[in-house]
């Protein structure tokens, strides 16, 4: 026995909306595949659907249905097609024979992307036992949306399309905003009784809520937390505006696990992000997929970090790009440093301006401070790496490695031609070509010595016409 008050969840099947053409985004891409704080609008609205824990969550695919489900096919979801797109009733009845009858249904839509799980639950809890609950929302403009029409009682009578409905009916400022609640059974019987007799000649899902106020069941209706949840993206504006939006919360709630940010409204989160104590992000950053930063670290502005880790006490500086790297502690990077997939760097490495690391290791405490190509290989501690040094891993059809041990010192202007190893303690001169390994405490030398003409006029001293 349950003890009094708490309410049996029942089971929830969920069901999104997503066969529409999205004609005004002019978009070759289908409108649920657009990005959102880095996630597909799709992707936003089965996360919400997952958080509401239902038993089984629909998408109703048509439209470039195959792209939009190959590009979501980590969801544990059932894809539905919906052939022709005959209205929001008519997606509906694609699904509702596969829902058992015990279950309640949740209708959302694939191109309202930030509706929340407060809000909904506050939804699946008004539909209850009497088995219907609908979202609605007032708006200062309701021009487009359907309205509820109510009668003198305050009751839910039925929802009216702004296409049809009446001068009186237009000037209803409370709103469908489309997501409601049904009891499976209740909305199977309603379904089939839609038809497209109308002004659309489509089977509109709204058209439920007459037959369910004829059979004597009261319409609940639920307000969103903000009506930033109801709002859906037709077209880029839209999606701009909900971006803004979307990035704002992210960063406030950042702020208050903690971070610092130079400017919440000049940084953007497309991903994860999790950050240590007293992190500094400067302004014009970009976090981009799963990122995690250490304690202390401090990032400069311009930077954009993609899939990687910063130790603590890490430095980045300015106009940094780092994707998929592992930063260790203390280390220094830029300004103006790219760090490349698969870049490991150990504690206390220090990469300076114009450097770029591929697929490399360095070791505790090597530095690379200037205008430097270090790719496919594996740097020791200790190293130095003087300006201008390229590892030239590619010979045109492969790539090869260039192995560094410890303490090894490497002048500027030095060429290290894969596969090549440079041994323990070597020296490397200044303006090196390497093709051949160097044994540990050796020095590798290729120098011309300059040919120095004591007394040279430039141009036998004659000025050079500038023009
Ligand atoms: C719908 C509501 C309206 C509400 C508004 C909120 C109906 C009849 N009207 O109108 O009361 O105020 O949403 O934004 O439901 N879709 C399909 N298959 C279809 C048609 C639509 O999957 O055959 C999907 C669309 O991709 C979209 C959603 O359903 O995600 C809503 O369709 P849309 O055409 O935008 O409905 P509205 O006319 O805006
Ligand atoms: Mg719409």
């Amino acid at each position: 026995m349950l003890p009094a008050g708490i309410a049996i969840a029942m089971p929830l099947s969920a069901v999104i909306l997503a066969a529409g053409m999205g004609t005004r985004m002019r978009s070759s891409l289908p409108k649920v595949m657009h990005s959102l704080a880095g996630k597909t609008l799709l992707t936003h609205v089965y996360a919400t659907a997952c958080r509401l824990s239902c038993d089984a969550v629909y998408i109703v695919h048509g439209h470039e249905g195959e792209q939009v489900r190959a590009a979501h096919d980590t969801f544990n979801a059932r894809w539905v097609e919906q052939a022709q797109q005959l209205g929001t009733g008519h997606a509906v009845m694609q699904v509702i024979d596969s829902v058992p009858d015990s279950h309640h249904v949740i209708i959302l839509y694939g191109d309202v992307p930030l509706v929340g799980v407060e809000t909904l639950s506050r939804l699946v809890d008004a539909a209850g036992d009497a088995g219907f609950s609908l979202l609605v929302a007032r708006l200062e403009d309701p021009t487009g949306y359907g309205r509820i029409v109510r009668d003198e009682a305050g009751r839910v009578l039925r929802i009216v399309e702004q296409r049809n409905a009446g001068e009186q009916e237009k000037l209803l400022c409370e709103i469908n905003t489309g997501m409601m609640v049904a009891r499976a059974d209740l909305l199977k019987k309603w379904l089939a009784l839609l038809t497209d007799d109308n002004a659309q000649q489509e089977y509109l899902l709204t058209d439920v809520v007459g037959h369910a106020v004829r059979e004597g069941v009261a319409v609940r209706t639920v307000s969103p937390v903000s009506n930033m949840e109801i709002k859906g993206v037709n077209d880029r504006v839209q999606l701009a505006e909900l971006e803004r939006h979307q990035q704002l919360v992210q960063a406030h709630a950042l702020m208050r696990r903690g971070l610092t940010l130079a400017d919440p409204a000049r940084f953007d989160l497309r991903g994860n992000l999790e950050t240590g104590e007293d992190v500094f992000i400067d302004v014009n950053v970009i976090i981009e997929g799963d990122v995690r930063i250490g304690n202390r670290v401090s990032i400069g502005p311009n930077c954009v970090i993609r899939n990687s880790h910063i130790g603590a006490e890490a430095a980045i500086h300015a106009n940094c790009v780092i994707d998929h790297a592992e930063i260790g502690a203390r280390n220094r990077i830029g300004p103006f440093a790219r760090i490349r997939p698969g870049s490991s760097l150990d504690e206390d490495v220090h990469i300076g301006n114009f450097v770029e690391i591929k697929q490399s290791e360095l070791g505790k405490g090597s530095k690379a401070n200037h205008l430097s190509y270090i790719g496919d290989s594996e740097v020791g501690e200790r190293v130095n790496v003087g300006a201008g040094t390229i590892t030239c891993n590619y010979d045109g059809v492969d790539k090869h490695k260039t192995i560094i041990g410890n303490d090894v010192f490497i002048g500027s202007n030095t060429e290290l031609i894969a596969p090549v190893t440079i041994n323990d303690g070597a020296t490397i001169a200044a303006g090196a070509t390497v093709s051949k390994d160097v044994a540990a405490g050796a020095l590798a030398l290729s120098r011309r010595e300059a040919r120095v003409v004591p007394d040279w006029k430039r141009n036998n001293g004659k000025k050079t016409d500038q023009n």
